[in-house]
Order: C-alpha cells, then structure tokens, then sequence
C-alpha cells in the first residue's frame, strides 16, 4: 500500500474506527500516535463487539503488529482491562502483537480527580478521562513514563517526588480528598508487572519495518479541530491530533509518511463545550443524531450536529497537507430534501473563509452557505460510485471540487462492506 496516517477533518467521531479497519486489511503495523482513553470505537465482528480506547482495532487482524506511541498518554488500569477483555474473546495480545512505547506517559489517579474538578469551573467539556493533566505533567516534565511505571524504584521515587504538590494542590485548590500514596503505589507497581512485557522502544520496532518494506498505518484520534495549536482553542483536546503528531508520536521522521488520509463525515458533529458554527438546535439536528447514531463512544453523551462546514475542513485539510478524504455516514443524509455546506463565516462586514484563532470571540457568527438538492434513496447497499443517485454524486463532487482534493473511500453505512471506492487512489 505505503505508509498511511489516518487523521479526522472535524470535530472527532468522524468514523475513523471503520477507515482504519478497512486499511489495517493491506497493512503490517498499526500505530496509536496521540491521545488516550477519550477516544474509543466499538467494532463488531461476527457476533463479537470489542470496545477499544487505546489499543489499535488491528490488534482483530492476525499476524498485525499494534503499537501504542510515544505520543498517548495510558490509563495502565484501563489498558490492562482492554488487553484481558481482548483475550476473553479469543484474540491473542501478545508481546509479539502487542507493543508499548517506554516514553508514553501515564495517567495517574491525581491526574482524573484533577480533571474532573476542573471541569465544572473552567468548562470544556472534557471526557474526564485525566488526558488534559496528563498532558500538563509531560510538559511541565514531572510525569511518569511508562519506562518508570515498569521499574519499582523510579516508580516509588517519581510518586514520592510529586504526591505533596498534588495533595495540596487537589485539597486546597479543588477541595478535594482521598489521594492515597500508598494505594497507589502498591496498585501501579501491580499495574507495571502486568505491562512490563509489552512495554519497549517503539520508535525502534517501528524503523526496522519500515527497513523491512512494510506498510505502516499510523491512526489518529479526535480530528484537526480539536487538536492543542489548531483547534477551538481553548476547546480542545491537549494533545496535537494532526498529521504531523504521526512521526512526533510514534518516533518517526516526516520523510516516512507516502499519504495523509482525512475522515470527513458527511455533516458534522462536536461533543463537549466550544464553538460550533454550523449547529443545528432544531428538528434537522435532531435527526441527525438519530439517523447517525450520535452519541459519544466514549461517555455516551448526546453529540451537536450540523452541517458540513467547509471552512473547518479547508483549515485541517492545510495543516495536515492531506492527500485524500474518506467521506463517511454519507447514508445519513439520504432522505433530506435539500442539503446546506456552511462555504464561510460572516462577521460584521468581514467574510471568513479561513478559520479564524479567535473563533470564540465571534458568538453571533453569520454563515454564507450553498443549498445543494438532496436523495430519497437509501444507499447503503449500493458498492459502485456510478450506482449512487445523481445528487448524492453531485453532493460527493461538491465537496472534492470545493476542497481540492479527491474522496478515496465513501462510506455508506456501518459494516465493513458498506464502503465504496471512487477510484483506486492508493
Ligand atoms: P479531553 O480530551 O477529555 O481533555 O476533552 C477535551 C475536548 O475534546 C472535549 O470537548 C471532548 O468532548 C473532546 N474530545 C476528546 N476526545 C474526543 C473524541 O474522541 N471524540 C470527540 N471529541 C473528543
């Protein structure tokens, strides 16, 4: 195939999970770059459904090698019950499947209390998962690697380090008690022995693949306008969800990466806080959310829909010079009589094209958007692009002439074999 990352365009939930398993299919090695448990996809497959929050969906595939990067900050716990669920249904996670990198960092328990108290001052939303704190501890460089959790002295020596400043911080600050230092040693050391055998350099497995010629996939998480430097800030994720986050997150340099593919759901959907111009807070949303099922995999909160929003995608599409869409849950939309794509944002007088930095000072957004007719027609059981409804075609067209790129894969329902390729891009 080549090297392929996988990154979503939106606001998250755009249906990588699906993208991923089709491509896992043509490639050697999976890679998880960035993010943590907020992210999740339940896959079914025959009559088993496996939920995964952080280790690659290629882990389902036999003879694939899955890696958890540099870039992901791991709840232990969390993992560890990913790894077990796996093995109850017969799939095989071993060091040989399965590997983790030595630099990723973890998330402790201070970093989920810190979080959740958080959340109800300064609110964002999150998923409550401590990625946010986690992510604040790698950078402020007092947090614990996954090279520390497996080793019983650093481990000891690192939470003796930061547990004062964290009690206070969560007693006096957040008001909060119950921080337990020798809990949680006694449960990380017990964590560390369990994922000692997983846990390597991963940048070094990752090279002599590539040296060998095989094909790597590096999966994303959220989508472009969450990520840290390019998003909604501060409504984001804290961690950088673009293509270039590939090769920091999985210890790779740029030249490795053959083509960047973008998921793009035919509308649009955001969970948590943040601004969100295209949102429909009316029957058409609502319906949106039936049809598509959108409801968070992760909380199971209810997802804000809307309409495709032209000016977020052209702002992704650039800061990850992707190369190709992927544009799903396109069967959502059939049964609507007509379809509008948000082209620019207005301002006062100023018309935006381009997605401003301060997004969230612009409460009272005017959109500029184009009417396209819509289908009546199901289509999740169409397979060739010239069998889909004209406008359904001319819907798919709109898009690629107006973002100046080419849809390689179009999803027109849930199950691996409801895809359709246009055109054999790669
Ligand atoms: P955090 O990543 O838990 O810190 O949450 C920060 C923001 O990112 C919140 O608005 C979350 O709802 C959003 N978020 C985090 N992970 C996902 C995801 O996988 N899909 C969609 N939104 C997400």
């Amino acid at each position: 195939m080549a090297n392929v990352v996988i990154v979503g365009t939106q606001w998250g939930d755009e249906g990588k999970g699906k993208v991923v398993d089709l491509l896992t299919e043509r490639s050697d090695l999976v890679v998880r770059f960035q993010g943590g448990n907020n992210a999740g996809h339940t896959l079914v497959v025959g009559d088993k459904k496996v939920i995964l929050h952080l280790i690659p969906s290629g882990i389902l595939h036999k003879e694939k090698l899955c890696i958890i990067g540099s870039g992901v900050v791991i709840d232990p716990e969390i993992l560890l019950d990913e790894i077990n669920a796996l093995r109850q249904k017969g799939y095989v996670v071993s060091p040989e499947s399965f590997a983790i990198s030595d630099r990723a960092h973890v998330i402790m328990p201070y970093h989920k209390m810190i979080d959740h108290a958080r959340d109800t001052t300064q609110r964002i939303g999150t998923t409550g998962r401590g990625i946010g704190p986690a992510y604040e501890d790698k950078a402020r460089r007092t947090g614990i690697r996954m090279i520390d959790l497996i080793n019983e002295d650093m481990l000891k020596k690192k939470i003796e380090n930061i547990f004062d400043e964290k009690q206070e911080y969560l007693s006096t600050i957040l008001k909060i008690k119950g921080l337990d230092k020798e809990e949680m040693l006694v449960k990380f050391k017990d964590l560390g022995k369990h994922l000692k055998p997983y846990v390597r350099d991963t940048s070094i497995v990752i090279d002599k693949a590539s040296k060998q010629g095989k094909n790597l996939l590096f999966e994303g998480a959220q989508g472009g306008n969450l990520d840290m430097d390019y998003g909604t800030y501060p409504y984001v994720t804290s961690s950088n969800t673009i293509a270039g986050q590939a090769c920091v997150g999985s210890g790779i340099g740029p030249t490795m990466i053959d083509i960047v593919l973008g998921i793009c759901k035919a509308y649009t959907t955001r969970v948590g806080e943040g601004p969100f111009p295209t949102e429909l807070n009316d029957e058409t949303g609502e319906r949106l959310r039936a049809f598509g099922g959108e409801y968070g995999s992760t909380t199971g909160r209810p997802r804000r829909c809307g309409w495709l929003d032209l000016v977020a995608l052209r702002h992704s599409i650039r800061i990850s010079s992707i190369s190709y869409l992927a544009i799903t849950k396109l069967d959502v939309l059939s049964g609507l009589k007509t379809i509008k794509v948000a082209t620019a944002y207005k301002s006062g007088e100023a018309i935006m094209e381009d997605m401003p930095a301060d997004l969230c000072m612009h409460p009272n957004l005017e959109l500029v958007f184009d009417e396209l007719p819509g289908w009546e027609e199901n289509i999740s059981d169409i397979r060739q692009y010239d069998e889909l409804p004209e406008n359904c075609k001319a819907y798919i067209s709109y898009i690629e002439k107006n973002l100046g790129i080419d849809a390689a894969i179009v999803s027109v329902g849930p199950k691996r074999e409801e895809t359709i390729i246009p055109k054999e891009l790669f």
